[in-house]
């Protein structure tokens, strides 16, 4: 055999405590739960800009966003020879599916948390056992459960993409806070009241909790 096949693969890890010094901030993951139309991106986003302002490590993963692509639904997902394939991989809105989706981005959140990144996820996630599931991959203190406590009335009446209307008309089934179940969080780190306060002054709360817990400095 030449010498050149004897290629050697040489391991070496950057230890998450070396990318937490270099990023001069922690890792964890912030997750924002609570009905559609309840603010949860509005505010990831806001405050994903300021941890960006402020020279911080931040990514935000949304609901209709991580939809399109990693957890895609019925008819979104075609193989080479265009033939669909969403009915063993996409993710529609049963219960069964909606696990799936929060444990797919549980995943994805624990990677970014492990490499020093703050992970913002933005999805209704309404069942306690699945948000519990992704907090017990992480470590403690790791899991910031933030509620996005806004009422079903707000939010029906904001309703920006059209979509409790049509629920309310029967022309979707299985609508969130309708006729499906939302169960919010019994001791979550973070409650943020969207009805009454502006995305700005929420993202500053979250904030100062990162900045109470040491995350942040
Ligand atoms: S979750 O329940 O699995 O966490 P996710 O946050 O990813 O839901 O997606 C919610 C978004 O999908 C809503 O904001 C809305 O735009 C859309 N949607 C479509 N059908 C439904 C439904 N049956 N229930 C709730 N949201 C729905």
């Amino acid at each position: 055999m030449s010498n050149e096949t004897n290629v050697t693969w040489h391991e070496h890890r950057v230890s998450r405590e070396i990318r937490e010094k270099k990023n001069n901030h922690k890792g964890c993951v912030i997750w924002f739960t609570g009905l559609s139309g309840s603010g949860k991106s509005t505010i990831a986003n806001t405050l994903d800009h300021l941890l960006h302002q402020a020279d911080l490590q931040s990514v935000v993963l949304d609901g209709d966003n991580v939809r399109h692509g990693l957890n895609a639904g019925a008819g979104m997902l075609k193989d080479a020879h265009g033939d669909d394939f969403s009915k063993r991989f996409g993710l529609g809105f049963s219960a069964q599916d909606r696990e799936e989706n929060i444990r797919r981005i549980g995943a994805v959140a624990e990677i970014f948390t492990q490499i020093g990144v703050i992970a913002l996820t933005a999805f209704i996630s309404p069942y306690r056992t699945d948000r519990d599931k992704v907090r017990n991959t992480l470590r403690e203190g790791e899991f910031i459960e933030v509620f996005v406590d806004t009422p079903l009335d707000v939010c029906e009446q904001r309703d920006p993409k059209g979509l409790y209307k049509k629920a309310r008309a029967g022309e979707i089934k299985g609508f969130t806070g309708i006729d499906d179940p939302y169960e919010e969080p019994t001791a979550p780190e973070l409650v943020l009241l969207a009805a009454e306060k502006t995305p700005d002054i929420l993202a500053v709360e979250v904030i100062t909790f990162l900045k109470d817990k040491g995350i942040i400095h």
